[in-house]
């Protein structure tokens, strides 16, 4: 399949609809995906970026019905990581001598991935690549995901190529931002950003800082994954400014897993006691153990404070809360309250390891957190509920 987007440009890319998990198992893809690669046709020929290995066969074979290889004068590789990179080497055993250009970083990135010696040229913000008629100018965008990650722009159309910012894990035939169901599209975007993006959030605030500056018009934004942003293509760089700075909506999120529901009866009364002391907040609970866990980092992503509850089990907490807390660590989260709960037999360590953790990934720990014993009795809710008032009045 190819899609032509203007006289210049052509998508070559691959839509794979049955995508389920990324980054091997740690991102769920209910939508799907897409590997988007860019044909520019001018005086010069240039690929911008590939496709993920498994379809290399396939993307070079559909490639070449659209162009003969050998007329390509150079590829752009924004990102070394393996699903823009992956068809390079099939590709590159047809055009071996043909220049790659990518940014220094880039260039330890494929020789570490390829092992290959193929004709790297090195570029940097400002360098440009003269097509003919167009000049492809290159961004750096360090950490936007890896270190090697770079942009390039294309005058004259107003392109901007941007890799995996602004992308989402979308697979569509409709190929364009105005097309596809919009509540679709900014879940994917905001699910992208929450659990991609979001320990790099000051990097990609300067970054656009610094793209504005350039005064660049922008007519579309071609990312490598999802849909292109034709219409009002500047709408994603918005939502990337207020996602950058310390986003929070009016959310409290309870995130608990439970063995003989004593954790869920506890989270539901903090819940109830929240939603008495402040109705206006959305409160919203997941049994970590029975959710994506990539929706629910979506969902703390949002929140203005965070509650964890875990059973206590072998002095310690459950498995699933464990496994989040070490995501949420890695994430960076800033600007959110937090607290911990949980139920307990007889030793009851999870609050406090709950706790603890919280406040090592940099949440503002409001309290000691509860802890009822057994099953809750009449006077444990009451004191959970209360628990979730004064947790609402501190969250305000
Ligand atoms: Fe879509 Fe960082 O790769």
């Amino acid at each position: 399949m190819a899609f032509k987007i203007n006289d210049r440009i052509t998508w070559v890319g691959k839509i794979d609809w049955e995508l389920r998990k990324f980054h091997g198992e740690e991102y769920s893809t209910h939508r799907g995906s897409t590997y988007n690669s860019y044909l520019v046709r001018d005086q010069k020929t240039v690929l911008i970026d590939t496709v993920w290995l498994k379809f290399s066969r396939e993307f070079v074979d559909n490639l070449r019905q659209v162009v003969p290889l050998e007329k390509i004068d150079c590829v752009v590789a924004n990102h070394a990581e393996p699903d823009h990179s992956g068809a390079l080497p099939e590709l590159m055993r047809e055009i071996p001598d043909t220049p790659v250009y990518c940014t220094a970083n880039g260039l330890k990135s494929f020789k570490g991935y390829y092992h290959k010696d193929w004709d790297f040229r090195i570029v940097k913000t400002g360098d440009t690549l003269d097509l003919g008629s167009r000049k492809l100018v290159f961004v750096e965008a360090p950490m936007l995901h890896w270190p090697d990650s770079m942009f390039c722009y294309l005058t004259g159309d107003n392109v901007l190529f941007s890799n995996d910012a602004f992308g989402q894990h979308l697979a569509s035939e409709l190929m364009y931002n105005d097309l596809v169901d919009q509540a679709e599209l900014f879940q994917e975007c905001i699910k992208y950003y929450a659990n991609i993006l979001t320990p790099f959030s000051a990097l990609v605030a300067k970054k656009i800082i610094d793209v504005l500056a350039l005064n660049l018009p922008v007519d579309m934004i071609c990312p490598s994954h999802g849909v292109i942003w034709r219409t009002d293509p500047l709408q994603i760089v918005k939502k990337y400014q207020q996602w950058s700075d310390n986003y929070q909506e009016n959310q409290i999120s309870i995130v608990y897993d439970t063995m003989w529901d004593s954790t869920r009866r506890m989270a539901e009364a903090i819940a109830a006691g929240i939603s008495e002391a402040d109705p206006s907040v959305a409160v919203k609970l997941y049994n970590i153990a029975r959710s994506d866990k990539n929706n629910v980092i979506t969902e703390i992503f949002k929140s203005k404070a965070v509650l964890v509850g875990s059973s206590t089990i072998n002095r310690g907490i459950l498995y699933e809360v464990g496994a989040l807390l070490e995501m949420i660590k890695g994430l960076g989260f800033k600007n959110k309250k937090a607290a911990a709960f949980g139920s307990y037999g007889w030793s009851g360590e999870s609050v406090k390891i709950i706790t603890d953790r919280l406040r090592q990934s940099g949440f503002e720990i409001v309290n000691d957190g509860i802890r009822a014993p057994w099953k809750p009795d009449s006077r444990s809710i009451e004191n959970c509920i209360a628990f979730g008032k004064a947790f609402a009045a501190a969250a305000r």
